[in-house]
């Protein structure tokens, strides 16, 4: 029998305050009137409500703030509401924050997962018929590639940043507790993603943001880095699809068949924002900046998503250009939004990362 002819009506998704978790709750809400979506945030600086304002009186929709890595919490909390499948987003997920403090993402990204693994098997004891705990990992975990070769998912873990050892870590967790404790799980290992809500920490909104206000565009090192390009919302149907469809115990790489180096990448991001703002071709290009490079920096990141395409039917629904029209058009849209969020803690944020 599919899992997703079971019953699976109680759903915990964590994060779902954040970028993509945001997405991931807002999918589930629409699609499953009949589900009710738990989400679980402890809102950080990367997590928002506002992001959910559509869905927040949905009547299968409940927010809960907490910190998966309060175990007495966590454990009341699943001995409460009884999830039926868990999907597994919160987490601290940027690289240039993991380098600097790598502690809280030892915290949030192992123990919080472990604390949730234990709950899960708390409330169902062996019988897991039914269940599922889906955990949303990164390509990251496989460390760096050359110039040539894609990830698979027999591809060796090698994590290179503590973000990376600290997701690989919980990537094995969930894994040994499908192997000891016999708990259906699904791994899912995504590329890059972009798209409305992404935090202005990372390259693509950033960029954005600073286009906007005609600040310096800051390159790390030559610009030759490349990363494998994928719109959030396709993530979020990856993620359902795995989630519904998927077969236990296995991993999915998701990726956008789309990579660019960082520095082609900034340069259609500028023409593009050239002509969005009105302003004369080649004005944002000035901008760009080449900076100090980021230690342990991964060279190439490019998935092989034919697994997930041929056992799931899954594929991107858009091109790169769309989506990032898609995106550049939602932060001009949202001004209201990037104001509220790079207020405050971000400002000093800014300046210790980049002077
Ligand atoms: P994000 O930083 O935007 O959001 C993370 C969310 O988790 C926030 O809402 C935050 O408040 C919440 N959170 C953090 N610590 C918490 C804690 N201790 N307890 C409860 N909630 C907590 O991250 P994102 O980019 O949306 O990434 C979501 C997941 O997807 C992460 O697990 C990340 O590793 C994975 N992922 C991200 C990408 C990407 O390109 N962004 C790619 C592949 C996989
Ligand atoms: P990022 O968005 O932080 O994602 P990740 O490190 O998880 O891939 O960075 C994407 C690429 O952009 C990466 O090669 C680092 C580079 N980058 C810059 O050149 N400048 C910046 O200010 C940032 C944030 C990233």
């Amino acid at each position: 029998m599919m899992f997703n002819q079971l019953r699976n009506n109680v759903i915990l998704i964590t994060g779902g305050a954040g970028f993509i978790g945001s997405h991931v709750v807002r999918r589930f809400v629409n699609q499953y009137p009949n589900k009710h979506i738990y989400n679980l945030d402890s809102l950080t600086y990367a997590g928002n409500l506002e992001n959910l304002k559509d869905i927040e009186t949905a009547p299968n929709y409940t927010f809960v703030k907490g910190d998966i890595t309060d175990v007495a919490f966590i454990e009341d909390l699943f001995k409460s509401y009884r999830f039926t499948g868990v999907v597994h987003l919160a987490a601290e997920s940027h690289v240039d924050r993991s380098i600097t403090d790598p502690v809280s993402f030892v915290m949030t990204n192992v123990v919080g997962t472990v604390n949730l693994l234990n709950a899960f098997k708390s409330i169902w004891k062996d019988d897991f018929k039914g269940k599922r705990f889906y955990h949303v990992s990164t390509d990251e975990v496989y460390g760096s590639l050359g110039e040539s070769g894609l990830f698979t998912e027999t591809t060796s873990y090698d994590p290179n940043s503590p973000y990376s050892a600290s997701k690989a870590s919980s990537d094995h967790f969930v894994r040994a507790y499908g192997e000891t404790y016999g708990m259906p799980y699904v791994i899912s290992n995504c590329s890059n993603n972009y798209g409305p809500n992404h935090f202005p920490e990372k390259l693509i909104p950033l960029f954005i943001n600073n286009i906007i206000n005609e600040k310096p565009l800051p390159v790390y090192g030559d610009g030759n880095y490349t990363r494998d390009w994928l719109y959030v919302i396709d993530h979020a149907v990856a993620i359902d699809l795995a989630f519904h469809t998927g077969k236990n115990g296995e991993t999915y790489n998701i990726g956008g068949f789309n990579e660019w180096k960082n520095i082609d990448l900034v340069q259609l991001l500028c023409s593009l924002m050239d002509k969005k703002l009105n302003r004369p071709t080649g004005k944002s290009a000035h901008l760009i900046t080449y900076v100090k490079d980021r230690p342990g920096h991964d060279l190439r990141y490019a998935i092989d998503a034919s697994k997930i395409n041929q056992e799931l039917g899954w594929k991107p629904s858009v091109t790169f250009e769309e989506g990032l029209e898609k995106t550049i058009d939602w932060y001009l849209g949202n001004q209201e939004w990037l104001d509220q969020v790079t207020s405050g803690d971000y400002q000093e944020y800014y300046i210790k990362q980049y002077t």
